[in-house]
C-alpha cells in the first residue's frame, strides 16, 4: 500500500518522522539497549563496523559519533572487502557492528561468519526481523522502520542512524562520557520534529530537481559527519536517476576532483553552520570561482553567509550538529526522487538493482 503516494519511495520518505517516533518509544523506554546488548564497552578497545551500500554510509556517520561521544575508535569496512581482508592480530579487544536493512546481504553475512570464527562479539542492527543476520549475530537491535519496499533505501537508512546514535550514547554512558552522552540524547529527542521540518522542503526541492535532471553528472560535497551523507546523496541519485554522481570530502576537491567543475556540473553542497563551516565555505568559493553551479543545503545562517555563490538554496532545519547528518538525509532523498520523476523513470524498480543482494 503506497498510502496515496505515487511511489513507495516517496511514501517511505514521508514515513520517516513516524519511524523516528517508533524508535524513540521502543529504545528510550527502560533500558532497551542494555537488555539487548550485554557487552561491556569499557572492555572494548575498538569497534569494527561492517555493511554495504547505504548501510555502509550510516556506519561512516556512526564512526565519528563513537569517537566524539564515546571516546571509542571505530573502523568501518565494506563487507565485500572485509570478508577477504587479512586479519591482523594486534591484541585489541574488538566488538563488531553489522548493519543491514535486509539482514540477508551475502557479503555482510560472510563477514559475520568470519568475525564469529575470530570470536569477535557481533551486534546485528537489522530491519528485517527473523532475517539471517538478526538471528545469527550475538546481539540484535531492530531498526523498526517497517517494511521498506522501494529499492532505494530511505527510511531504513534514517533508522540506522537513529539506532546507531542510541548505541553510541549507551556506550558513552558506560564509559563515563556522561556529558557527551547526554548531549547526544537531548539532540535525539529533537530529531523527530527536525525530520518533520525537513519534509517541508519538498516543494522547494522539486524546482531544484528539475534543473538537476538535465545534468550529465553531479558532485556532492560535505565535511565531517556530512561527508558520508555526500556519498549517500550521490548513491541515491545514481541509483534511481542514472545520472553520474560522486560524493567527495570537500577538502579533497583541490586534490583532483575540482578538475571536473564547469558551469554545467551541479555541485550539491552540504553546508550547515558549525565548526567546519569556514573551511567548507572556502572550498565552495573555489568552486564558485570556476563557475561551478552550487546547490546549497544549509541552515539559515549558512545560506545567508553563502548567498552570493549559491545558484539554489535549500534550508535545513537547525539542530545540534551531532544530528545534522540525520536531518540532511531527507532533502537528499527528495532530490534523487524528484530528479528521477523529472526524467520519467521507474523509481521503485530501478534498472539492474535488487532490493536484497543475496549473491556475492
Ligand atoms: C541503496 C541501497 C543499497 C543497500 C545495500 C545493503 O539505496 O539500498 O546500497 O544499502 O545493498 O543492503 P542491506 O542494508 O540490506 O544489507
Amino acid at each position: 500500500d503506497k498510502g496515496g503516494y505515487p511511489h513507495y519511495m516517496l511514501k517511505e520518505i514521508h514515513d520517516q518522522p513516524g519511524v523516528a517516533r517508533a524508535i524513540e518509544s521502543r529504545y528510550d523506554a527502560g533500558d532497551f539497549i542494555a537488555e539487548q546488548v550485554t557487552l561491556d564497552f569499557n572492555r572494548i578497545d575498538r569497534i569494527r563496523m561492517i555493511a554495504c551500500g547505504t548501510s555502509y554510509y550510516a556506519c561512516q556517520v556512526a564512526r565519528r559519533w563513537f569517537a566524539e561521544v564515546a571516546g571509542l575508535s571505530a573502523d568501518v569496512e565494506l563487507a565485500s572487502e572485509h570478508r577477504y581482508e587479512p586479519v591482523v592480530a594486534d591484541g585489541l579487544r574488538e566488538a563488531a557492528i553489522l548493519v543491514s536493512q535486509s539482514g540477508e546481504t551475502a557479503d555482510t553475512l560472510a563477514s559475520l561468519d568470519k568475525l564469529k570464527g575470530l570470536r569477535v562479539p557481533t551486534v546485528g542492527i537489522v530491519n528485517q526481523q527473523g532475517s539471517t543476520l538478526a538471528r545469527e549475530a550475538d546481539f540484535f537491535l531492530p531498526l523498526l522502520a517497517g517494511k521498506e519496499i522501494g529499492v532505494a533505501s530511505t527510511k531504513a537508512f534514517l533508522a540506522q542512524l537513529l539506532v546507531l546514535a542510541r548505541l553510541v550514547a549507551h556506550a558513552a554512558d558506560q564509559r563515563g562520557h556522561r556529558a557527551a552522552a547526554k548531549r547526544l540524547r537531548t539532540a535525539l529527542v529533537a530529531a523527530p520534529k527536525a525530520i518533520e521540518a525537513a519534509l517541508h522542503n519538498e516543494s522547494a526541492i522539486v524546482a531544484v530537481a528539475e534543473s538537476l535532471a538535465k545534468a550529465q553528472s553531479a558532485l556532492f560535497v560535505g565535511r565531517g559527519a556530512l561527508y558520508p551523507l555526500a556519498m549517500e546523496g550521490a548513491l541515491k541519485l545514481k541509483e534511481i536517476s542514472y545520472i553520474h554522481a560522486e560524493g567527495f570530502a570537500a577538502g579533497e576537491l583541490k586534490h583532483g576532483p575540482i578538475a571536473l567543475v564547469d558551469d554545467k556540473t551541479p555541485i550539491v553542497a552540504l553546508a550547515p553552520s558549525g565548526d567546519l563551516f569556514p573551511k567548507l565555505a572556502s572550498n565552495l568559493r573555489e568552486i564558485a570561482a570556476r563557475n561551478g553551479r552550487i546547490i546549497l543545503l544549509g541552515d539559515r545562517k549558512a545560506l545567508l553567509a553563502l548567498s552570493d555563490i549559491a545558484s539554489a538554496s535549500l534550508t535545513l532545519p537547525s539542530c545540534d550538529e551531532l544530528i545534522q547528518p540525520i536531518v540532511a538525509a531527507v532533502p537528499l532523498q527528495f532530490l534523487a526522487y524528484y530528479v528521477a520523476v523529472a526524467r520519467g523513470l521507474d523509481i521503485d524498480r530501478p534498472r539492474n538493482l535488487a532490493k536484497s543482494v543475496t549473491v556475492e
